[in-house]
């Protein structure tokens, strides 16, 4: 007799045979799907799309190692976000959070790869900037303050120009992504 678990799992079976389905590890109760990115292009088209679902309040924490394309994801949310293709969006490396006025309202853009601690984030404008749309490259950064309701974007280097992008997050939002 098949169980509920099973019944859900076969239901699921069509989505799966073009989105890699997998148990969310992350403790968020909610499944990761991946995709392969072939290209920046692809990326940029996934982080428009992403801009098109977000709202204020939202996190977007992205995740991946050095170069795996988080500032570029960052840049082409933004450049969404304001309706500018030519946007600049530097990586906030040094300044640590940059805020860019959009049509979606405010939105904070921060690197958190040389913060302090997660006890040096007020002083940025951390709490402040929640009411507003926040874009999160290092979040394991933010330790305790990981906001569990986050969008997580794992990217990962799959070739010279492909990544292998990871969502978990936004149950509701996800579907219908490119
Ligand atoms: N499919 C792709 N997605 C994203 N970036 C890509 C892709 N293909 C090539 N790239 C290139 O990879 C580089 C990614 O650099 P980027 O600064 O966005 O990385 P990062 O993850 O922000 O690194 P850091 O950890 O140093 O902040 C850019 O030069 C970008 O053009
Ligand atoms: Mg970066």
């Amino acid at each position: 007799m098949p169980s509920q678990v099973g019944d859900q799992r076969a239901a699921e079976t069509n989505e799966a045979v073009s989105r890699r389905m997998t148990p969310s590890s992350a403790g968020r109760g909610a499944r990761a799907a991946s995709r392969r990115l072939p290209d920046l292009a692809a990326t940029e088209a996934l982080a428009a799309a992403i801009a098109r679902r977000a709202r204020p309040g939202d996190a977007i924490l992205l995740e991946g190692p050095l170069g795996a394309g988080k500032t570029a994801f960052a840049r082409a949310f933004l450049r969404a976000a304001t309706g500018d293709p030519g946007l600049e969006v530097p990586s906030p490396s040094f300044t640590l959070v940059q805020t860019y006025a959009t049509g979606l309202g405010p939105v904070h853009h921060f690197d958190l790869w040389r913060l302090d601690g997660p006890a040096a984030l007020p002083e940025l404008g951390w709490e402040d900037a929640r009411g507003d749309i926040v874009l999160v490259e290092w979040p394991d950064r933010l330790g305790p303050l990981g906001p569990e309701d986050a969008l997580v974007v794992r990217l990962a280097p799959a070739g010279e120009d492909a990544r292998e992008a990871t969502l978990s997050g936004w149950p509701d939002r996800i579907g219908g992504l490119p």
